[in-house]
């Protein structure tokens, strides 16, 4: 059983780890708080870019002198690599820590090991504390070196009669202002957002974050099997975040920033797709639809997280949040693990993840 005094600390971590979202990748998010040899907070840091210094190195400068003899909390495993930064395994050792907690194993055979190395050097080592926690903050990351492509979140925005467009093919808006703005964080937390060609040809959609001054805007990705949807002059276009068009092989474009993908029985590959963003360094996707495409990832088993936020709205007519998944009887039906329930504004967000995932 983990002490009270751990369970502080590395929650703290956890909060601070949270801190990098977004901005970390292809790196972790990482969170360290180093308490001095009475139990004392003496020193915290988050992993805040990917070549910048790992969360452990942060800590131990504010912790100075008094980290000797300390613990050091870190959400992650300490590494045992020298990347772009050194061991941060060796930097805790040479710091004169002599007890680590750690919540979450480093699955990354590049990287794991550090505990062993700790422990080699005589530093005593616990792990597992609030590991629940510290894997759901670092979800994106551990499912893109689990699975080796890129954690999927799809978002929608749906009436309480579960429909994401009325009738005549306009959606805006269903949801509340307070919605869309945690939308907007969502796609801060992403290094992609990706729509189908029916979203770009209704809505013409920008998909940049707006109102967060420190996010890194995430790459903006259409799937426009003909090249076809995203004409000149597409607001998706524009210079707010860069922009990648997914097309077939043999499609006629003129746009600059394409990827060529082989075909799917409709539409584009989507583990094609998955493996090409991952190639570019994308370890967290935020799926914003439609139904269509959607129902092509949840059919290739490809969405690992689903962000609903329902409002109190009746439209009786129009699409279904999700199309065609491949699912034709009851038995097959998908079953999720609701996670999170929020109020978001007048709306309610519901996250859930698939059942056992
Ligand atoms: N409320 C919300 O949360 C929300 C979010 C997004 C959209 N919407 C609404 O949804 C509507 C558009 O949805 P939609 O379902 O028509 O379009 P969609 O899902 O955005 O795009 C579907 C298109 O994507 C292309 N595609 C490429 N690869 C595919 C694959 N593997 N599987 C399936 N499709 C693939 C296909 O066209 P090609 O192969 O020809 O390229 C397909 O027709 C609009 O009314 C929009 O306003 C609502």
């Amino acid at each position: 059983m983990a002490q009270q005094a751990d369970i502080t600390a590395m929650r703290r971590a956890v909060e601070l780890a949270a801190r990098g979202l977004g901005s970390t990748s292809p790196n972790p998010v990482v969170g360290c708080v180093i308490t001095d040899a009475s139990g004392h907070p003496v020193g915290e840091g988050w992993h805040q870019r990917a070549g910048g210094p790992h969360a452990e190195v942060h800590a131990l400068r504010e912790a100075g002198v008094l980290a000797r003899g300390g613990t050091a909390y870190v959400t992650l495993e300490p590494c045992n690599h020298t990347g772009r930064t050194g061991p941060c395994a060796q930097a805790l050792t040479e710091a004169g820590i002599s007890r680590v907690v750690y919540a979450v194993g480093d699955p990354n055979p590049q990287a794991t090991g550090g505990a062993d190395t700790l422990r080699a050097a005589g530093v005593e080592v616990a792990s597992g504390v609030l590991a629940d926690e510290a894997e759901a903050v670092n979800i994106a990351w551990l499912t893109s070196v689990r699975h080796g492509r890129p954690f999927v979140r799809w978002k929608y925005a749906a009436t309480l009669d579960g429909r994401i467009a009325a009738a005549d093919g306009t959606s805006r808006w269903i949801t509340s202002a307070e919605s869309r703005a945690d939308v907007h964080r969502l796609r801060a937390e992403a290094d992609a957002v990706v729509v189908g060609s029916g979203t770009a040809r209704a809505d013409d959609p920008h998909l940049a974050v707006r109102g967060m001054d420190e996010a890194v805007q995430p790459l903006r990705v259409v799937v426009d099997t003909e090249a076809t949807a995203v004409k000149p002059g597409a607001r998706i276009l524009d210079d707010a975040a860069p922009t990648l068009i997914a097309v077939a092989e043999e499609a006629e474009t003129a746009l600059p920033d394409v990827v060529r993908l082989p075909r799917a029985e409709r539409g584009l590959s989507v583990p094609a797709l998955l493996e090409a963003l991952h190639a570019r360094g994308v370890r967290s996707v935020l799926l914003e639809g439609g139904p269509t495409l959607a129902g092509a990832f949840v059919a290739a088993g490809a969405v690992d997280q689903v962000v609903g936020y329902l409002a109190p709205v009746l439209l009786g007519a129009g699409p279904a949040a999700l199309a065609d998944a491949g699912i034709s009887t009851i038995t097959e039906a998908l079953r999720l693990d609701i996670t999170d329930i929020s109020n978001i504004g007048s709306d309610i967000r519901i996250t859930a993840t698939l059942k056992g995932a």
